[in-house]
């Protein structure tokens, strides 16, 4: 069961309308005026709708949707860099709304960490000098948040870096700079708007193993923005889609996965592949179980999935000539698709 502590970041009934006189356009839009009638009858862009989300504590949230769909100006109102048209975003029980701006101030540098698509970085500033910069301006004192610094550094795998310039550095490199620095914070909310985005695929799905490999140990709220869903299936605990400002669905990678809310999800899903590549073996658990139907070790998983939803959504045998071997579920066969075993996240350069 969830309880209110459960809940980090608790967006309600928000509403962003950009132009000359917004708030008289929520009303239209609560009557049902889409994006296209409001920009075209009122020269206004209808940005968030009554977006509600609770986001967990101590889970990844990612919010997924096409270019345009209001991803970025949804995770900006979490630390005000958006004021809303209409609605609230509470942070650990207090509306960010009410905040003054020395409280605002502060709630951006001990609570809120920010993670660019662009990284962001200094470029006259060293990895090490970088890295420590959001310690330097919570008002630490230059050495000790070098020291402090360091160790994530070497958590992100750069150790040896410390002195580059960020146009020494791949973009990978930078972008583990990146979160270095807002990891040295002690932050505990991170908010990552298509930080992966530039990188090229291997060098992402690395970051995401980075990611994911340290937030096993940190269990940070974190706030994770993707266009992609491969991403937003590897990272996220949650998903909720944006489309034209709206959320469409939100749940669980599985949920998104077995029940897409309406065209515009399934065209997402649709794009899944590795399901026809993996085969039930490397899913299956070793640990045998006396009922469910069988299927060969070499079955793909997305046939094998295909019989087990037709059946009874019950575990299966897995059996390899005819023996039995192990069982699987249809949950280990989804995270198989969307988020394969991942590493330790401190993967070194040298
Ligand atoms: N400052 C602004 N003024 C007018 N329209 C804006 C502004 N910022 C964003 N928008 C519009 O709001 C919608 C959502 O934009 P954005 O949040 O940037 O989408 P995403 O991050 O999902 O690509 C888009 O239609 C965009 O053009
Ligand atoms: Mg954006």
């Amino acid at each position: 069961m969830v309880t209110v502590s459960d809940i980090k970041v608790s967006i309600k009934n928000l509403y962003k309308i950009f132009g000359a006189d917004p708030k008289p356009m929520v009303a239209k839009v609560e009557g049902g005026m889409s994006k296209a009638e409001l920009l075209e009858k009122h020269g206004h862009v209808l940005g968030l709708k009554d977006v509600n989300i609770d986001i967990k504590a101590r889970e990844i949230q990612v919010i997924m949707g096409l270019s345009g769909s209001g991803k970025s100006t949804l995770i900006r109102h979490i630390n005000r860099l958006i004021e809303p048209t209409a609605g609230e975003i509470v942070v650990d029980g207090q509306n960010v709304l009410d905040m003054s701006e020395d409280e605002l101030l502060e709630f951006r540098r001990f609570r809120a960490s920010m993670v660019f698509q662009k990284f962001g970085l200094l470029p006259h500033r060293t990895v090490a000098q970088n890295a420590a910069y959001g310690l330097t301006i919570q008002g630490s004192d230059k050495n000790e948040a070098l020291e402090r610094s360091q160790r994530w550094i070497d958590r992100v795998g750069l150790s040896g870096f410390e002195n580059h310039y960020p146009a020494q550095l791949s973009g990978g490199m930078q972008q583990r700079v990146g979160l270095a620095r807002a990891l040295a914070t002690d932050a505990e909310i991170l908010l990552m708007d298509e930080a992966f985005s530039a990188l090229d695929p291997l060098i992402r799905t690395d970051m995401q193993d980075v990611l994911l490999g340290l937030q096993e140990e940190l269990h940070k709220t974190i706030i994770f923005i993707t266009h992609d869903l491969d991403e937003a299936l590897r990272i996220g605990d949650n998903i909720v889609i944006l489309r034209d400002g709206a959320v469409i669905q939100k749940g669980s990678p599985q949920d998104i996965v077995l029940n897409p809310a309406d065209d515009y999800v399934s065209d997402f899903i649709k794009d899944i592949n590795r399901a026809r590549v993996l085969e039930v073996g490397s899913v299956m658990d070793t640990k045998a179980i006396k009922t469910g139907i069988k299927i060969d070790v070499e079955t793909p998983i997305e046939e094998a999935m295909q019989l087990m939803l037709e059946k009874d959504k019950k575990p299966a045998r897995v059996v390899k000539d005819d023996k039995v071997v192990g069982s699987v579920t249809i949950d280990a066969m989804i995270k198989a698709i969307a988020r394969p075993k991942h590493g330790s996240g401190n993967k070194n350069y040298k």
